[in-house]
């Protein structure tokens, strides 16, 4: 099944574009324009806030969204640890609607929260790839990831499946709500499957920065601010359950409040640099740990690159960057996975669908 690639991730990351391209064609309808169903864009419409609930890359998606929907579609959203949410739960606002995001639609812990909330009388909407599954068939509303079977344990095609759909649910809400939308989000997704399609043919590219700066280290650093950061949180969990290094993701301006202690000579500091307002302060912070010794690997995008970044990705949208600035995180985290003689598609300790709480 996973042809001529030597493992499922791998080929997984490669199908990003074409899932892209499916999601578009599924959310669109005969006139070309984006759709998702009356009931849910209701179900927005009616809520006073929105409260994403989520699992490991799951919630990292989550923290992206909240940033599309708030930024695209004006409704605040609260996003929020399925475990964690469960015994910790916030104070709610009176009309509020929970979005699960799962790819599996197993998560044992997304689910406590959903049975938990239901009893509670308020409305759910299941973001996942596995139509039918539990997460789906329990919420009242289901949104499809289009992303074909996720096979490999480290999830890659979800995440971007993930933040595809949760764009399209920002500019749909938005657009029933009259609220202008500065951009064309079907015009902007088809960029970013080019895109995307461009990193892919750039493999050796991160090859070569995860052998240079990953081979033998024990610990890695990923920093950057606002989306960037969240992207950071992924690209560390990528690393970790795959290739076992140690790995954080920080945000940049929080490094000197304690976190730069750990860094010494040699200390791989991976930066992103997506985002015109905090491109100089995320390269303040560059400064700062190789003043310290660290080995700093700059992966920026087009229009704010500078001579000494190791990687560019091509121009999208400033608010969609996260769709393909994960790409060289799950790449670089693949190749050092490789490079370690690990099991890519099974690291150890971990299950696909985690379906104990
Ligand atoms: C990371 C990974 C896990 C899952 C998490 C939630 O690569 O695969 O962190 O994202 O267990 O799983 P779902 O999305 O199926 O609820």
């Amino acid at each position: 099944e996973k042809g001529t690639y030597p493992h499922y991730m791998l080929k997984e990351i490669d199908e990003q574009p074409a899932v892209m391209r499916k999601i578009i064609q599924a959310y669109q309808n005969e006139q070309g324009q984006l759709t998702i169903h009356n009931d849910i864009i209701s179900a927005v419409n009616e809520s006073d806030r929105i409260y994403i609930v989520a699992a490991g890359t799951s919630y990292h998606a989550g923290l992206v969204g909240k940033q599309f929907i708030e930024n695209i579609a004006n409704v605040p959203v609260e996003v929020h640890i399925a475990s964690e949410f469960v015994y910790n739960m916030p104070l709610l606002t009176k009309k509020p609607l929970f979005i699960f995001i799962s790819q599996s639609g197993e998560t044992a812990d997304s689910r406590a929260v959903l049975v938990k909330v239901k009893e509670m009388g308020y409305p759910t909407l299941t973001i996942t790839n596995v139509p039918g599954s539990t997460l789906s068939r329990e919420a009242d509303f289901t949104l499809l990831l289009h992303a074909g079977p996720e096979i490999a344990v480290a999830s890659s095609k979800a995440y971007t499946a993930q933040l595809a759909v949760l764009a399209i649910l920002a500019e749909v809400t938005a657009k029933s709500q009259n609220i202008n939308v500065n951009f064309d989000l079907i015009h902007e997704l088809g960029i970013i499957a080019s895109a995307m399609e461009a990193l892919c043919d750039s493999k050796e590219l991160f090859e070569h920065i995860s052998r240079e700066f990953l081979s033998v280290t024990r610990n890695a650093f990923f920093i950057g601010r606002g989306v960037d950061y969240y992207v950071c949180l992924e690209g560390a969990l990528k690393l970790k359950e795959i290739s076992y290094i140690q790995a954080e993701g920080f945000a940049g301006g929080e490094l000197k409040h304690g976190t730069i202690a750990l860094i010494e000579e040699g200390t791989p500091v991976i930066a992103l640099a997506t985002q015109e307002s905090v491109n100089l302060s995320i390269r303040g912070n560059v400064k700062e740990v190789a003043a310290r010794g660290a080995n700093t690997c700059i992966i920026s995008m087009k229009g704010l690159n500078m001579d000494e970044d190791s990687f560019v990705i091509p121009e999208v949208h400033e608010l969609l960057t996260p769709l393909i600035s994960v790409i060289p995180m799950q790449l670089i985290a693949y190749y050092a996975a490789l490079h370690r003689d690990c099991d890519v598609d099974k690291p150890r300790n971990l299950a696909k669908s985690v379906t104990v709480e």
